[in-house]
């Protein structure tokens, strides 16, 4: 027996390596996506002020409190950048994109240098995708 692996070896580990790390890819895509968002728990996170603390600046009306009213936010905000409130509020801020923009142009904040949005902690990217799933039942 050889210690290393022959070149036909190694091409069956490689192919093999592949498989397996595509398939853990997959299953985490998987479990993010699906399996875990959790609208009720993501509604608990959106009421608890040590964790989400939402509710105290967030109407899930129309109406503005410190931040904006969040009914139908999933149709007017992509996802993707609902997820990078929920990351870090002041990078998304920084970003200058046309969204920002405009909604500093909606809170009369052009030129501010600072979000008024402050979250308690860091939320793991199951509580935002939890949280997220809520938003989306507020029609
Ligand atoms: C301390 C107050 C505060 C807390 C807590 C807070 N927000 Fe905000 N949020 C704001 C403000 C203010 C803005 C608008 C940006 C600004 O004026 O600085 C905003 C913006 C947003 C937006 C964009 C809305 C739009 O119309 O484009 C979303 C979505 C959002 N917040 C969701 C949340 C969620 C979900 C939580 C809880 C995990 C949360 N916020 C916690 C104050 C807060």
């Amino acid at each position: 027996m050889p210690i290393f692996c022959n070149r036909k070896e190694v091409i069956h580990l490689k192919r093999y390596l592949g498989l397996l790390s595509l398939l853990a890819f997959a299953a985490v895509l998987f479990s993010y996506s699906f399996a875990s968002a959790d609208a009720a728990k993501g509604e608990a996170i959106f009421k608890d002020t040590k964790v989400g603390n939402c509710k105290t600046c967030h109407d899930t009306g129309d109406k503005k409190k410190v931040g904006p009213g969040l009914k139908g936010v999933t149709d007017r905000v992509a996802k993707d950048v609902i997820a990078k409130w929920l990351e870090d509020p002041q990078t998304l801020w920084d970003s200058g994109s046309d969204y920002i923009k405009d909604l500093q142009k909606r809170m009369n904040k052009e030129g501010k240098p600072k979000t008024a949005m402050k979250l308690p902690g860091k939320l793991s990217a199951e509580q935002i995708a939890d949280v997220i799933d809520f938003l989306a039942t507020l029609k």
